[in-house]
């Protein structure tokens, strides 16, 4: 069986719920990326159109990470998992994957939404890390096991 990392990200941590319990069914480690200044509930109020969330969205703003202490290359399949922000992944995915080398790794995206589902989401980050290959695991909204998980 192939060593596998979940690496997520969770801004008001429903995505952290699944990520865990995805990590645990499946036999993975469990790495958290955060950014170096933490979202606060009003930094991810959409509806605002001056909050953060908004401000880096419009300019593609990378957030800085707080730590790259994933060890990515101790790993053949990485568990990419995140909510979906704009119909596709946070830009600290991005950073994420700008951070470490994914050459040669199997990248697996599992995500939360209010509804939406990957779109163009595989595709947007195959573009950063053009070394791995990058496929699409499984909206996690309303799933409960993860066992089906644990041979990918
Ligand atoms: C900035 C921002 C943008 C979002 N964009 C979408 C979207 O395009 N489609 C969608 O279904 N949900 C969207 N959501 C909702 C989140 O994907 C959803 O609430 C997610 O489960 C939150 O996970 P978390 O608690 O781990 O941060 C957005 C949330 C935020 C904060």
């Amino acid at each position: 069986m192939s060593k596998k990392l979940v690496a997520y990200f969770s801004a008001s941590g429903v995505t952290a719920q699944k990520a865990k319990a995805l990590a645990e069914e499946t036999g993975a480690d469990l790495y958290e990326i955060k950014p170096e200044t933490p979202y606060s509930p009003a930094d991810i109020k959409w509806t605002n159109p001056l909050a953060r969330c908004n401000r880096e969205w419009i300019k593609k703003t990378k957030p800085a990470l707080a730590d790259t202490n994933a060890k990515v290359e101790d790993y053949d399949t990485i568990f990419l998992t995140f909510p979906i922000w704009y119909y596709t992944a946070p830009l600290i995915i991005k950073s994420f994957l700008a951070a470490y080398n994914f050459d040669g790794k199997k990248i697996v995206l599992f995500a939360t939404s209010g509804g939406s589902d990957f779109g163009k989401t595989a595709k947007n980050l195959q573009a950063e890390v053009p070394g791995a290959s990058i496929l699409e695991g499984a909206m996690l909204n309303g799933v409960t096991s993860f066992q089906e998980y644990s041979n990918l």
